[in-house]
């Protein structure tokens, strides 16, 4: 069955997102959107010009600004709006971010109706809040991108913290994506079924926590800008799971209607991700410091959302 995919903003995340995707052939179509002349244009060629190399068959082009390109898109990465920059939170991207979005998104479903959004945009669970009330689609069809990458990132910290490979590393992080918000569950991450408290000290594990929460801004600090690999390879990997219909639990950024004790709420919990997007919602039996931590996340979100309430955005 051919599969569509767009990616609206062709900078580093989306670019990677589609050269990652059409590396593993996840779509038959990928396109890619911005509003800067030549960018998607110059990037989609340029990732074309890999498939001999990289010995895929799928088909890459880039638009600009031409939403009846992306028409009949089955899933919709939105990366669009500006990356923080260093010392900067993503919480105060939202002046800027949040329009951009809305826009986007009344755009995307002009033309896909029937799209699943997974929203990278930061804030990104404001701005996946957005999208899941301003487009009216059902909450399964409105993802957000920050566990996936947040939880690779835990994994990451603790396999260098286990002196272990990554492959062999289960951990997940759920709540919202922010350096405060963010909750690695140390109680469930395990190497190799083995949980790590065996291994590691209580100081080492918090030290991994810590590392992980402030993950993209260690980045950012590198990098002059928001890291752009890890996030597009996962933002790739929520979409071949719902492509591929592999059911994989994914920590992702969904609308929660009474799950984790919120409601009302667009954060971070363990999702199946099929065919039809956000598929079922897991309830991981967190410990009570984890519960308590969750809620901090979730009230701090909501402070976030209320910025878009009281500017009537949402
Ligand atoms: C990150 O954490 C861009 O929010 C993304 O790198």
């Amino acid at each position: 069955m051919a599969v569509k995919v767009t990616i609206v903003g062709s900078g580093n995340v989306g670019a990677t997102c589609a050269n990652v995707l059409a590396t593993r052939e996840v779509a038959s179509e990928i396109v890619l959107l911005d509003i800067k002349e030549g960018i998607s244009e110059g990037k989609a060629m340029d990732i074309m010009q890999t498939a001999t190399l990289a010995e895929f068959g799928c088909c890459v082009h880039g638009v600009t600004n031409d939403y009846a390109a992306t028409a009949n898109s089955n899933v919709v990465v939105i990366t669009s709006g500006i990356p923080r920059k260093p010392g900067m939170t993503r919480e105060e991207l939202i002046g800027v971010n949040a329009g951009i979005v809305k826009n986007v998104v009344e755009n995307i479903l002009k033309y896909s109706p029937d799209a699943i959004l997974i929203i990278v945009s930061n804030p990104m669970d404001a701005m996946c809040h957005l999208a899941a009330k301003t487009s009216g689609l059902p909450r399964n069809k409105v993802l957000g991108l920050g566990g996936a990458l947040d939880s690779s990132r835990f994994k990451y910290y603790l396999s260098r913290a286990l002196g272990a490979n990554s492959k062999d590393v289960e951990a997940t992080v759920i709540g919202g994506h922010g350096d405060t918000t963010m909750v690695p569950l140390t109680s469930l991450a395990t190497c190799k079924g083995v949980a790590v408290s065996k291994f590691l000290t209580k100081e080492k594990l918090d030290e991994v926590v810590v590392d992980t929460k402030v993950g993209g801004a260690t980045l950012t600090k590198l990098l002059g800008t928001s890291a752009w690999y890890a996030p597009g390879a996962a933002a790739a990997s929520m979409v071949e799971s719902i492509v591929r219909n592999q059911k994989r639990i994914i920590p992702c950024a969904v609308m929660l209607e009474g799950e984790y004790g919120e409601s009302d709420l667009t954060i971070g919990v363990p999702v199946v991700l099929g065919e039809s997007g956000c598929e079922k919602i897991v309830d991981f039996p967190i410990s009570n410091e984890e519960k308590i931590a969750f809620k901090a996340s979730a009230d701090a979100t909501r402070k976030v959302n209320q910025i878009m309430i009281d500017s009537k955005m949402i």
